[in-house]
């Protein structure tokens, strides 16, 4: 906990608010590693689930930092990303395989073949194979130990997307070929020099092995990120704002936020 810290609770979740994005990612990036070496201790690996986009960048920065100064290792952990753009080639600097290489990958001692980012190049006929058989992967590896997740600002985690299903199929989403939101594009257009040029369509994980990670840490930073934190935080579970859906595993959740995101909490 960084001393400037304070800790809240909100629907049985809690919440950890650092003075700005530079602490935020120190503890949030703190919180993993000691997931990882307490796996690792425990039973020789750790699995972890990965999360891309802007806000994680400076948490994988102290990875790399705390691995230089030989802190931290990589050799018996095994990492699922939570989604890619489809279709896109890995060597595409705009694919999520491409960010993780250059922002973790490339820099620790992880195993190239236990580092796993969803296939942005199989054939569309078997999207849905490919997306069932990373589930059954990472099952077979024993289920996440902790998972990474940053927040959309329409509330999506992963590419699991604000939608008007029930409840009660909002919390067990499989692994599939999506859509994009409008909002997601938008979000993303910058990235891919405007809106007609995104692609609109990724390979995610779904709510199901995501909320069935035994510990889920979600990092927020920033104000344009305040009134979604807050309606997940504060507002009721609903399908329409995915990270709500968090609440339902309320005792695996830590949020990790700077002021900026924690502004709009009551
Ligand atoms: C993308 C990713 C999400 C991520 C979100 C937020 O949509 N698929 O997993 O959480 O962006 O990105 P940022 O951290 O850049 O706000």
């Amino acid at each position: 906990m960084t001393p400037a810290g304070r800790v809240l609770e909100r629907a049985g979740m809690r919440v950890l608010v650092s003075p700005d994005h530079v602490s935020t990612s120190r503890l949030a990036a703190q919180r993993l590693s000691d997931r990882i070496n307490a796996a690792v201790a425990e039973r020789g690996r750790a699995v972890i689930g990965l999360a891309t986009g802007s806000t994680p960048e400076k948490i994988y920065a102290q990875f790399v930092e705390w691995h230089r100064e030989c802190r931290l290792s990589f050799r018996d952990v095994t990492s699922y990303n939570l989604d890619e753009y489809y279709p896109i080639s890995p060597l595409d600097p705009r694919s999520y395989r491409s960010y993780m290489h250059r922002n973790l990958f490339f820099h620790v001692d992880i195993a190239p073949d236990r580092a796993h980012v969803f296939d942005g190049t199989v054939p569309e006929k078997f999207a849905p194979a490919h997306a069932a058989e990373f589930e059954r992967w990472i099952a077979a590896d024993g289920g996440l130990d902790v998972q990474l997740l940053g927040i959309g600002r329409n509330g999506h985690i992963a590419f699991n997307e604000p939608s008007d299903i029930s409840d009660a199929e909002a919390l067990r989403l499989p692994a599939r070929l999506v859509e994009l939101h409008p909002v997601t594009r938008a979000t993303a257009s910058a990235d891919f020099g405007g809106l007609d040029r995104v692609i609109p369509r990724a390979l995610t994980l779904g709510t199901a092995a995501i909320l069935a990670a035994r510990s889920i840490v979600i990092v927020a930073t920033g104000f344009s990120k305040a009134d979604v934190v807050a309606r997940a935080l504060e507002g009721p579970m609903t399908a329409k704002l995915p990270a709500s859906l968090l609440q339902s595993v309320a005792d695996n959740v830590t949020w990790v936020l700077d002021e900026a995101a924690a502004s709009g909490l009551g």
